[in-house]
């Protein structure tokens, strides 16, 4: 029987394309296809999509009534195998355009916990992974971005497996100067088969 490929979703969500948070996910999704696995990564700044607006039309539904591309992005949610975020420190969280994904999966939150009903046929748990980067150098700086990324996961149901966490960089590139953190994003990628 033909062996199913792992499916691995990136989502970059800084709106600074190329930005160190992108990069260390290129990492990732390139260790991962080195593994063999089918890769896709999609921008959250790229998309168009409203934010949640709390009709919550969802609670009768299990659906967003807002029909925008984020209708696109659930189907990947829902079929990937693996998710892996990248986010840079915005404020102690996330930038916006990442956050109004995630708010916009209040839909999904809706099929699961209200309507009981599952996302997929298989209720098997999928790995999550986040890659963060931020300009102060204190592991507090990822507080707000953790927990937000780990709700994110949750209720899709992901556990969250694993982080890279690069503080102390801020302009554009930084990252290149932290080797430890490339060769962890590529190493994580490589072994998640
Ligand atoms: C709007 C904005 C808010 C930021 N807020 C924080 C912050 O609260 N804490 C922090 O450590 N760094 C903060 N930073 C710095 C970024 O997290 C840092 O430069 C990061 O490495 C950028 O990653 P990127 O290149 O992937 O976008 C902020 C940067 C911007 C532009």
């Amino acid at each position: 029987m033909k062996k199913r490929i792992a499916k691995v979703l990136g989502i970059a969500g800084s709106p600074r394309k190329g930005g160190n948070s992108d990069i260390l996910l290129d990492n990732f999704l390139k260790g991962a296809g080195d593994a063999g696995c089918e890769t896709e990564k999609i921008y959250a700044s790229h998309l168009n999509i409203a934010p949640c607006d709390e009709n919550n039309t969802c609670h009768k539904t299990g659906e967003c009534r807002i029909k925008d591309e984020m209708q696109a992005v659930y189907k990947r949610l829902i079929e990937a195998d693996c998710i892996v975020v990248s986010s840079p420190t915005f404020f102690m969280g996330v930038p916006a355009q990442l956050k109004c994904l995630i708010d916009r999966c209040q839909a999904l939150w809706a099929r699961r916990f209200v309507l009981k009903r599952p996302l997929r046929e298989d209720d098997k748990e999928r790995d999550g992974y986040l890659l963060a980067t931020s300009g102060l150098n204190k592991k507090e700086a990822f507080l707000g971005t953790k927990a937000t990324v780990k709700a994110f996961f949750y209720v899709l149901g992901f556990r969250y497996k694993d982080e890279v966490l690069a503080g102390g960089i801020d302009k554009m590139g930084d990252i290149n100067r932290q080797k430890g953190a490339l060769d962890k994003a590529y190493k994580i990628g490589r072994s998640i088969l």
